[in-house]
């Protein structure tokens, strides 16, 4: 049933088509809440990177397109293009690519992802300029090169040196494609002097233009909102754990964990802080939104991580497609039929979402050769991943006990003819735990986690420790009361 049709009440739960686009266990968690609505038989169209197992299992008809080509998906959507009533989009790929404006163009399916156009993440650069107009004190300090604005490579170091002399070497270096060169460096984490820094500079400039910016000192948390394209639902706050090992030791990932109070907020953060995350995403949406069609921003336009600083809210980056892990914090605890929500998205009618009063712990398991764990922890590695076979059985096993309370949810796995399921490069799979309390919620992910057999898969085992959690709040207070 397409969107402006009206619902008439029948005895029996109305069947309807949806076709996901999946990259991992965001798209799990996507269908999983689908498959759980009430008031709809739901049928899944599955566009995936590879035959993930949850949603082989899941899927009406499952197709792997590897790297999720928009023409491809299209050509999917097509075949079933009188089936399908409207798709979700998981990963930011092919958003950035124009997936929304192909497939509404070639089949009718009108699909939950903003249009081309809004796909932000597309430019590094572009984003922090239409910050800078729009929200300037939320943006970093930070200053955008390019080769054609200078007729050498030594005028473009020197101005380097020159910027660097301004900000201090605490920068973090932004190639403004998603790809070009090594991609994004941090002081402390890329390079530790400024040779390396500028190194790290020279090596993306040729690709294109590259932003320094500050190095924000501060906790990191995650804000999503629903957007039907007129309205904005923001969703309770998440914090997601980037560092590969505990400790936050190691380097960046997509993201090893990340956990959600019973609240909207994180214990580190304050009321006024949340309002002025919801103030500063409202200022961007009333802009784009002057310039959008009622739809364009369909999708969830604003998955941003900001940096809490004494004086407010930063702006690290901004999404058009949801966190992975973050949405699983979510879409587990949605009290409202999934399906409802995004037929509200779809009629420009969603003000709010509503989420049971839960903490949300999520914990991924990774290949030893995911993030440099073989090297750097090779007495733990005993087998060769390519070819053992990951046992989710015992895990799946703890719904028994568990009910609802858990969730499993495979990412970079592929399931093979020979029936079992095997990791690939990234990471394999997620546990989400829901509890009273995060420290409930947590248990039972990491009793999830445990019960997962087979090959070297690793995890951190501090998401959403308490001693974790009090070490941003205290962080946070020395912030607050320094004024840095
Ligand atoms: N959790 C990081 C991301 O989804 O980009």
């Amino acid at each position: 049933m397409r969107k402006t049709e009206s619902r008439e009440v029948s005895p029996l739960p109305e069947k309807i088509g949806i076709l996901v686009v999946s990259y991992g266990a965001r798209a799990a968690a996507m269908i999983d809440a689908f498959a759980r609505s009430d008031n709809y038989r739901v049928e899944i169209y599955v566009a995936d990177k590879q035959k993930n197992p949850f949603n082989v299992k899941q899927a009406k008809e499952h197709v792997v397109i590897p790297d999720l080509s928009i023409v491809q998906i299209c050509k999917f959507a097509k075949r079933f293009k009188h089936k399908i009533d409207f798709g979700l989009v998981g990963p930011e790929k092919p958003i950035i690519e124009g997936i929304r404006d192909v497939v509404e163009q070639e089949t009718d399916i009108p699909l939950i992802c903003p249009t081309k156009e809004y796909a932000l993440e597309a430019s590094k650069v572009a984003q922090r300029l239409l910050f800078e107009k729009i929200v300037p004190e939320a943006n970093p300090k930070f200053k955008v090169f390019d080769l054609k604005n200078f007729s050498t490579v030594a005028a473009v170091k020197e101005e380097v040196n020159k910027w660097l002399n301004q900000t201090g070497n605490e920068v973090a270096v932004k190639p403004d494609r998603p790809a070009a060169g090594k991609g994004v460096g941090v002081w402390g984490d890329h390079f530790n002097t400024r040779e390396e820094l500028v190194d790290h500079f020279m090596s993306n400039i040729e690709y294109g233009p590259v932003i320094i910016e500050e190095k924000i000192e501060g906790e990191e948390s995650s804000f999503q909102a629903f957007c039907d394209g007129k309205h904005l639902a923001p969703l309770p706050e998440t914090r997601d754990y980037k560092r590969a090992f505990d400790g936050d030791k190691g380097p960046n990932t997509g993201g090893m964990g990340s956990y959600k109070t019973v609240g909207d907020i994180l214990p580190f953060m304050t009321t006024t802080d949340k309002e002025k995350e919801i103030e500063i995403v409202t200022q961007v949406f009333t802009e784009l939104r002057r310039r959008a069609t009622s739809t364009d921003l369909r999708g969830i336009p604003f998955y941003d991580a900001f940096i809490h600083t004494s004086t407010g809210p930063k702006l690290l980056e901004n999404n058009s497609r949801p966190g992975d892990p973050e949405i699983q914090n979510i879409l587990p605890i949605l009290k409202d039929d999934f399906v409802d929500v995004c037929y509200k998205l779809l009629e420009g009618n969603l003000t709010r979402v509503n989420l049971q009063k839960r903490a949300t712990v999520v914990t991924y398991k990774a290949p030893p050769n995911y993030a440099g764990f073989a090297n750097a922890f090779s007495e733990r590695v005993k087998t060769n991943e390519a070819n053992t076979p990951i046992d989710l059985a015992q895990a799946e096993k703890l719904t028994g006990k568990y009910r609802d309370a858990i969730r499993i949810y495979p990412a970079s796995m592929e399931l093979r003819e020979n029936g079992n399921a095997y990791a690939l490069g990234s990471r394999a799979v997620c546990v989400v735990g829901v509890g009273n309390s995060i420290s409930e919620a947590r248990e039972v992910s990491l009793e999830g986690v445990d019960a997962i057999a087979g090959g070297s898969l690793w995890n951190r085992t501090d998401i959403a420790s308490r001693e974790h959690i009090n070490r941003s709040i205290e962080h946070m207070k020395e912030l607050r009361l320094s004024k840095k």
